[in-house]
């Protein structure tokens, strides 16, 4: 399989980024070359994600594409991988003529086989076995994309939690934490490839390593804030009934954990809380957020909205945007609510009309984008301590053809905001600035997505201490 080129389309949230990157890992290992364009592709592979109907759409409207390419290119090999692949299974095949494997979640290590076989057989392929409990999986270190900074690791794989209205306990099998040492090694090696920041990867990281008795999840964080050369430590998502003190505390303690947590409350309402199997209420929401704001006042909070969830009143919307006044989120993913294959609530009464939902998330939108203008207003004339990611986009573009005197770079807040800022009147020998640094910058305007300012210099700028992030200038 010498030089053959491979695409990969990730769709989806940060977990299929890091399966794709799996994928590719193991693909360069058997011969194949990443390739950025589709139409050059000798291998393409969809990593589909089934959270919501609207992710399902985007990945057959991919295929649909790719049947089109095949007719034009019959050697072309084509991979459905990923969540929609683990819930359709033979139905792809069946549907999609032109689908040459498909791989479920669990069958990311039997890929190489897969394809080997399809090569020497010109056979089709549907692996979607699970095993009840999923065996420490295999994950192998990946090297990447050796200018980024910041990469993803999973710590657990599956679900057992059981929303009402979640497919992924069917798509991604039960809930299984990886070796503690596994994760650490892995991190290890890719701090010494350059990375400087980890971001954790789980359903329910709060609940890892309960169930196969190995380390909590305060422990191991500290084991990874302790690895030499990591500057930053993230972890997402967590399910607010497992948030734990030791958690909360470790936000005071640590000095590599970024202020941030995504802590998705879905609704602000009891009643909805109980019918989507959250198991906690709006009060027990409300206390968490106090007490993570009491041990880390500068914490970003931010999280997930269902709007329109089978039986929600306007009652029931109305605690919602309640909920999202009082907390003052930093951010909002809102999502209207869809029926999933297997998950529960598809069955439950009270449907919302689609009008109705669009309405509730215009609403939210509205609502919270007037909350992140105040918060980002605020920061205005403060300092925040920003881990350089790259030079932003817009500036490469103004830049070309002409020579360069001001660079805009990106990077990130502790608290997960972007920042961009300049360095002015860079000489082509000394550009000052590296990717991976952390600097000051004085925030000077404020967006709606992001932050605009200017780099401190001298001895306070560059290489600074890790200590707290936001002080008034
Ligand atoms: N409909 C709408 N949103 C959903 N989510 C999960 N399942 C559904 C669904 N059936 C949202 C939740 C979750 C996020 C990742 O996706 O808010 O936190
Ligand atoms: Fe889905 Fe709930 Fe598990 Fe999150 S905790 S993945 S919403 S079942």
């Amino acid at each position: 399989m010498k030089n053959k080129k491979f695409y990969i389309n990730t769709i989806g949230c940060q977990m299929n980024v890091y399966d794709s990157e799996q994928i590719a890992e193991r693909l360069q290992r058997i011969g194949f070359v990443m390739e950025n364009r589709v139409e050059d592709a000798d291998l393409v592979i969809v990593n589909t994600c089934s959270i919501r109907e609207k992710a399902e759409q985007k990945a057959f409207s991919f295929l649909g594409r790719l049947a089109k390419m095949k007719r034009e290119k019959p050697r072309l090999m084509v991979g459905v991988c990923g969540c929609v692949a683990q819930q359709e299974g033979q139905k792809i095949v069946e549907r999609m003529p032109y689908v040459d494997f498909v791989l479920g979640t669990q069958a990311i290590e039997r890929l190489p086989a897969a394809i080997e076989r399809i090569e020497r057989q010109r056979c089709r392929i549907v692996d979607v076995n699970m095993a009840q409990e999923i065996q420490e999986t295999a994950d192998i270190p990946t090297c990447g994309n050796p200018h980024e900074i910041s990469r993803f690791v999973t710590i657990m794989r599956g679900c057992d939690n059981y929303c009402t209205y979640c497919v992924v306990p069917y798509v991604r099998g039960r809930e299984t934490s990886r070796e503690p040492e596994n994760i650490i090694s892995e991190i290890k090696s890719l701090v010494a490839n350059g990375v400087r920041e980890i971001t954790l990867l789980g359903q329910n990281v709060n609940s890892y390593g309960q169930k196969q008795g190995l380390c909590d999840f305060p422990t191991l964080l500290k084991r990874i804030n302790d690895v030499e050369g990591l500057l930053r430590l993230r972890f997402t998502t967590s399910h607010p009934k497992d948030l734990s003190d030791g958690l909360i505390a470790a936000f005071r303690s640590m000095e590599k954990l970024c202020h941030h947590i995504h802590l998705p409350v879905q609704s602000g309402s009891n009643d909805v809380l109980a019918r989507m199997n959250r198991r906690y209420t709006r009060e027990k929401y409300l206390e968490m957020v106090a007490n993570l704001r009491e041990a880390c006042p500068e914490i970003a909070i931010t999280s997930d909205i269902i709007v329109g969830f089978p039986g929600e009143t306007s009652e029931d919307f109305e605690q919602t945007k309640a909920l999202i006044r009082q907390v003052e989120f930093d951010s909002l993913f809102a999502f209207i609510y869809s029926d999933r294959p297997n998950a529960p609530s598809g069955r439950f009464k009270g449907k919302v009309t689609e009008k109705e939902k669009k309405q509730r998330l215009q609403d939210v939108f509205d609502l919270q984008t007037g909350i992140t203008q105040k918060i980002h207003a605020s920061m205005k004339g403060t300092i925040k301590e920003v881990l350089v990611e790259g030079t932003s986009k817009k500036q490469v573009a103004e830049n070309q053809g002409r020579a360069i005197d001001a660079v805009q770079w990106t990077g990130r807040t502790s608290g997960n905001k972007i920042v961009n800022f300049i360095q002015n009147h860079v000489s082509h020998v000394d550009t000052g600035i590296q990717v991976g640094e952390m600097v000051r910058v004085r925030i000077e305007k404020t967006f709606p997505h992001s932050l605009r300012g200017s780099l401190i210099t001298g001895d306070s700028g560059h290489s600074l201490a890790k200590g707290d992030e936001s002080y008034a200038a």
